[in-house]
């Protein structure tokens, strides 16, 4: 066990982790935050995203000992417009991929508004428009077992209007 210490949501932890043990399960099993949710913990669904350093990353296919000394924010710890937008346009249904999109979502709007292209940005060099084909390109690692994505696109449009 390496001991590691990181601020969970704002808060200080010291914490013994396996070096084979993953963001993911050390957050739900040792720390006891269980809103980043594991859906395939093979890096294909997204329900586990959270923000580390500020950056979104898949928490199933990251070492927790790489994260020592680290900020990480999980869907409990956000305090951001896309959270009401999802209330606002019905954006779930069972909720289990929302913590990851919501997550995903702060991540994609700070990409978008530091001029990140995206593979369908038209011109890499223009700063991209957010259409709805860049953001179901931008919020492509995010399954949603529900189907609830046409109620996601425009949540999130609202979300980039009230967040920039
Ligand atoms: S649980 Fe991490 S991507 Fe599916
Ligand atoms: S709301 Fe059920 S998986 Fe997305």
């Amino acid at each position: 066990m390496t001991p590691i210490t990181l601020r969970l949501n704002g808060q200080p932890h010291r914490v013994a982790v396996d070096t084979r043990a993953t963001l993911l399960d050390v957050l739900r099993e040792q720390l006891a935050d269980t809103s980043p949710k594991k859906g395939c913990d093979h890096g294909q669904c997204g329900a586990c995203t959270v923000l580390l350093r500020g950056r979104r990353v898949l928490s199933c296919l990251t070492l927790a000992v790489s994260c020592d000394g680290a900020d990480v924010t999980t869907a409990a710890g956000v305090t951001h417009p896309v959270q009401q937008a999802f209330v606002d346009h019905d954006a779930l249904q069972c909720g289990y991929c929302t913590p990851g999109q919501i997550c995903s979502a702060v991540g994609m709007l700070d990409e978008f508004a530091s001029g990140w292209p995206s593979h369908v940005t038209p011109d890499v060099a223009a700063t991209p428009d957010l259409t709805d084909e860049e953001l179901a390109e931008r919020m492509s690692g995010n399954l949603c077992r529900c189907g609830a994505y046409a109620n996601i696109v425009p949540a999130l449009r609202q979300a980039a209007g009230e967040a920039g």
